[in-house]
């Protein structure tokens, strides 16, 4: 620490503080227009002036300005406030003054301070710039005549999203920001850009015009969509959600957002939503009470042969009564789709770390010397992990090893290593490497004590490099170099998605990945251990809740085949979509068609609810109150910022309800069904809603490492055949996003990916229409030809209900698939 003088005041500060962040710490303002901590320091529009006495009285801009010892400061002499007053009227000398038609009015940085330094008239005169605005992309507004230079916009894009779409163009006098080529912006559409711009050149389209800015109650919330467990501030007004206005200070991300938590909400406010129950009579749903369709439900739960498939959407509190109601029902099954897309989490890391969790948490990746990163572009899943790996790896020098199948975005990072094996070989690849470190002693000096230790040795004994070589093609002394690479970090962290539509990301998967963090003693220390990211914003909290099949239950996969053959006769979804998010479509289809009673309770008529013979209208996120449980723990409150659309419920009311007419005692509130959870569920022990605030608490992993040998199956290939890749695309999570403006005006429908070479051998032009079959069905799908995917290989995202890729795609690791025009 520092000593040091600010306006006469004694304080302190680190030693790499800048004198703005050392004023800011001690709560001294300074002013800043070019300056965000996210990114580095500029110093380009000079309204952090301030006067040091060791430097002759000169002003210095404070944002790039280090602390030294014994620094005297003075922030606002007169000289500093003349100056800052010149600042500001060159900045206006060119702007318009279009404040009440700007959308930013209120919430612009440029206004307040013209405003708060009494900035009335103008000593200088110019002509104000005259650029085209750019109206051409429907998610963000470009109006340079606006923009101050401060350059926030590109350095964000290229310093944390890493895409680079702005810069600095033309010089002096002419200088402005621009695309390449000046273009149009076609980017990722995070809005990162938006957020940090201080003026309205950046806008956010789907907002524009909708209110202002200071007649907007803001609300804190956590994003509803991937398991990063962003945090919020919705923008309401009218009872609806309007827009997310940007934080500085929110979050361990601060402030940044994806694509869908920044243009994704208009699905709670979307004309689609259901608002009344409807009951099945004569064939079609027709509206009832609320008192009817939920007698008509209990009724069915009283009648036995029950099962429950949920989505990982629900609070942690709903899941509690979800599964109280289940066992009320005399049904051990249900399942948040555990059975198909988290046995990763479920089964894997339980058996490896005996808890079903990760062991260390999206902080853990900035203070990592490696980050081993399987099977993912973090990009596409957890945009936000993603710039977190970005800023580790560009800003504190962290390495990064990546396993996939398919290149993506974070292959592109500096010095980023990519192996790319052919599909379903990532088992066997990971086993190698594994055996690499046993065999050159790598391992940390405890491990062979650990429980499985023997058992994983001989199990490992034909994976060497050059065994696996020929069927992941990958070559034997890059396998060593990787093992090596991993082993010798001092600090590493494993990181792997786990969702539906993740083929492959099973148990195994987990606990190859796990045997590496164990072996070499990479658990249990910061900068360490194994992410596994869950795909839906509480897909965790759903395994901590334990929602998934347990005694003697039944898991996703298996329930369909007992709707099938009739075992089932009732079955109850919350908020999931199966017909388009399960794999092998006509078996899901067949499956729901047999019961006798299918009850839905959804925000939209999905196209499973559509098949209900009881559909209950259920509320959002942004209209309840209770706990999501992020990828890494993170246990986060958050409350209504509107009240309920129509006649809807939340899930809460809905399984409360159905308990009570069960003969059961539901808890009278989410935050007692909270207290019962601190009271019960491991690592959730002394938590309260009052104590989670903001910030929200992490609840404690106590790992107890186990070695275990992964079963490999050795995928057969087919001969002429293309492997097909399912997964998730950036713009889109789950099936929900397809209600979310945003994400539907950059990604508003399926394709599938192919590479160049075999686009070349099939004769496939970009966005030709395709027939891609397999051995489960067929469906057309759009051409995108890419240069990332290897020969042989096809990606399709599984988001879309009219593009049908789960008719073709069967849930194996690998679907063989052929392509015709
Ligand atoms: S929206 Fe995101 S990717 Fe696009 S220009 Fe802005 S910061 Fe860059
Ligand atoms: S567009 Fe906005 S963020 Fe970008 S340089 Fe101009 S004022 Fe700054
Ligand atoms: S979708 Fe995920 S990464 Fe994007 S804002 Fe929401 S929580 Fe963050
Ligand atoms: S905020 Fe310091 S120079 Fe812009």
């Amino acid at each position: 620490m520092v000593n040091l003088t600010i306006d006469d005041k004694q304080v302190t500060a680190p030693k790499t503080a800048t004198i703005y962040e050392a004023a800011k710490l001690n709560g001294i303002n300074i002013p800043i227009l070019c300056h965000d901590s996210k990114l580095k320091p500029f110093g380009a529009c000079r309204m952090c002036l301030v006067e040091v006495e060791q430097m002759k009285g000169r002003q210095i801009p404070a944002c790039t300005t280090p602390v030294t010892e014994g620094m005297i400061i003075r922030t606002s002499t007169p000289d500093i406030v003349k100056a800052r007053k010149m600042v500001l009227e060159l900045l206006l000398l060119n702007h318009p003054i279009d404040c009440p038609v700007c959308d930013k009015g209120g919430d612009c940085d440029l206004q307040n301070l013209t405003y708060e330094y009494q900035v009335s008239a103008n000593r200088f005169t110019d002509e104000k710039f005259q650029h085209e605005i750019d109206y051409n992309n429907p998610l963000i507004e470009r109006d340079m005549n606006r923009c101050v230079l401060c350059g926030k916009c590109a350095r964000i894009c290229d310093e944390v999203v890493s895409f680079g779409a702005l810069t600095f163009i033309d010089r002096g006098i002419e200088t402005k920001i621009g695309c390449e080529f000046e273009g149009a912006l076609n980017c990722e559409f995070c809005g990162s850009c938006v957020s940090v711009c201080p003026v309205g050149s950046l806008l956010a389209r789907p907002f524009k015009f909708k209110a202002r800015f200071w007649a907007l109650t803001k609300q804190k919330s956590v994003c509803g969509y991937c398991g990063t467990g962003c945090n919020l501030t919705l923008g309401v007004q009218d009872n609806k959600v309007l827009t997310t206005i940007y934080d500085a200070e929110q979050g361990f991300h601060k402030g940044l957002l994806c694509a869908r938590g920044r243009f994704g909400y208009q699905f709670i406010n979307n004309d689609k939503r259901l608002t009344k129950p409807m009951v099945r009579k004569d064939g079609a749903l027709r509206e009832a009470s609320w008192d009817e369709a939920l007698q008509f439900v209990a009724g069915r739960l009283k009648g036995g042969n029950v099962a429950a498939l949920s989505t990982a959407r629900l609070t942690n509190e709903e899941f509690v009564l979800f599964k109280d109601l289940m066992k009320l029902a005399g049904s051990a099954s249900y399942d948040h789709s555990a059975g198909y897309a988290h046995s990763a989490l479920t089964k894997g890391l339980s058996r490896s770390f005996g808890v079903a969790a990760s062991t260390a948490t999206i902080l853990d990746i900035q203070k990592s010397d490696l980050l081993l990163v399987i099977k993912t572009d973090a990009y596409e899943t957890h945009p936000v992990v993603g710039f977190e790996i970005n800023q580790a790896v560009k800003n504190k020098g962290v390495k990064l090893s990546i396993l996939s199948d398919k290149r993506g975005k974070l292959g592109k990072l500096p010095g980023a290593k990519t192996l790319v094996h052919a599909p379903g070989t990532e088992i066997a690849l990971l086993n190698a490497i594994t055996k690499v470190i046993l065999d050159e002693k790598l391992t940390a000096g405890t491990a062979a004590s650990v429980a499985g230790f023997a058992e994983l040795e001989r199990a490992l004994s034909d994976f060497t490099p050059e065994a696996v070589a020929g069927q992941t093609g990958i070559d034997a002394a890059s396998i060593v170099q990787f093992a090596r690479d991993y082993a010798s970090a001092e600090k590493a962290l494993i990181i792997f998605p786990t969702g539906l539509a993740y083929p492959g990301h099973n148990a195994d998967l987990a606990s190859a990945a796990a045997n590496l963090a164990i072996l070499t003693g990479k658990l249990g220390t910061e900068g360490s251990g194994v992410l596994c990211m869950a795909e839906k914003n509480n897909s965790q909290g759903a395994v901590d809740m334990g929602f998934y099949p347990a005694n003697g239950g039944k898991d996703a996969g298996q329930i369909l085949e007992d709707c099938a053959s009739g075992s089932v006769k009732t079955l109850f979804v919350a908020g999931e979509n199966p017909l388009v998010s399960y794999p092998d479509r006509s078996k899901v289809s067949a499956a729901l068609d047999k019961v006798d009673c299918l009850i839905v309770s959804d925000l939209f008529l999905s196209e499973t609810a559509a098949m209900a013979d009881v559909v209950l209208p259920a509320c959002s996120f942004a209209e309840k109150e209770g706990t999501f449980t992020s990828v890494d723990r993170r246990v986060q409150y958050f409350k209504p910022a509107i009240k309920k659309v129509g006649l809807s419920k939340s899930d809460f009311e809905i399984f409360s309800v159905l308990i009570n007419l069960l003969g059961g005692q539901a808890p009278a509130s989410p935050a007692a069904a909270f207290a019962d959870i601190a009271a019960s569920a491991p690592g959730y022990a002394g938590m309260s809603y009052a104590k989670l605030g903001e910030e929200g608490a992490f609840a404690p992993v106590d790992v107890k490492p186990a070695l275990v040998a992964p079963a490999v199956v050795r995928p057969t290939v087919e001969q002429g055949k293309l492997a097909l890749l399912v997964g998730s695309v950036l713009y889109h999570c789950g099936t929900l996003s397809q209600y979310g403006e945003g994400p539907m005006y950059v990604c508003p429908e399926g394709y599938v990916e192919i590479s160049r070479a075999d686009a070349a051998a099939h004769k496939v032009s970009e966005g030709d229409l395709l027939t891609v079959t397999s051995s489960t069905g067929s469906t057309q799908l759009k051409a995108r030809i890419s240069p990332r995917l290897p020969a042989g290989v096809v990606f399709a995202p599984y988001h879309f209900e009219a593009a049908q890729v789960n008719t073709i795609w069967s849930g194996a690791a690998v679907t063989w698939v052929t392509v015709g025009k």
